[in-house]
């Protein structure tokens, strides 16, 4: 595949509960039609394999990022198809450990980058431009180079130690988006409560997307179930 005109999505997924969130999201950047290169951190192995039951490797990132991804938020393994043009195999996974991978770089063309989950540790290594591994590193690039930062936290409570951590980041420029699922939408299923939170980091991005009911001035609609 020759890379001219890539102008990717970083997205990275951090050691916080939340891997379908992830999963969602990429589907959505990929159904619109955008790039994505994939920075999934060393922790969040453990809640990929807790949460899916299956790992994410490395050597096996495209096959392990094709299962995860067909992955329903209930478990089922083939609630999704890729759609055509949204293929997975369109995502540039870069192991976490490589520092000297593009997004480690600002002369690496993205439009910018979401964060999702973020681990708590991932919202302190951010705030405090610690960089200790690609994704963190490529968020500071992100922030540096004054791209949207989407950092969709995913803790509770939160300490005020992250409190603060999460005010230095929205000054920076972030946005900071927890992952916390409205009923609004009139959700039904675990799917349509993930679908809500992955639509508004698309949202924050200015991704357009059909993921959830938006609201639109009437009360009661949050009884009558999701988009058709
Ligand atoms: C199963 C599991 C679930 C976790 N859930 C969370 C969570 O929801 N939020 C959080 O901030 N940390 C959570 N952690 C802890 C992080 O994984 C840990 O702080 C790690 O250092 C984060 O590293 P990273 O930001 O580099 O991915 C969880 C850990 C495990 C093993």
């Amino acid at each position: 595949m020759s890379d001219t005109g890539r102008v990717p999505w970083i997205v990275g997924v951090s050691g916080a509960s939340g891997t379908p969130y992830a999963a969602a999201v990429v589907r959505g950047l990929l159904s619109a039609g955008e790039d994505v290169d994939l920075v999934v951190s060393r922790a969040s192995r453990l809640t990929i394999l807790d949460e899916t039951g299956h790992p994410f490797r490395d050597a096996h990132a495209e096959a392990d990022l094709r299962r995860w991804l067909a992955r329903g938020a209930d478990g089922s393994p083939d609630a999704f198809k890729a759609e055509p043009g949204a293929d997975p195999a369109r995502v540039r996974h870069w192991p976490p450990g490589d520092l000297a991978a593009g997004p480690s770089s600002g002369s690496y063309p993205v439009k910018g980058m979401v964060i999702v989950p973020a681990s708590t540790a991932c919202v302190a290594g951010v705030a405090l431009g610690l960089s200790k591994d690609l994704l963190q590193r490529a968020a500071s690039v992100t922030l540096k180079e004054r791209r949207p930062l989407v950092v969709a936290v995913r803790e509770t409570p939160l300490s005020g130690q992250t409190l603060r951590h999460l005010v230095t980041l929205d000054e920076a420029g972030a946005v900071v988006l927890p992952a916390s699922p409205a009923f609004y939408a009139g959700a039904r299923h675990i799917q349509d409560l993930v679908d809500f939170v992955a639509g508004r980091v698309l949202d924050a991005a200015g991704v357009p997307h059909q993921l959830y009911r938006r609201w639109e001035g009437e009360l009661g609609r949050g009884g009558v179930g999701p988009m058709p």
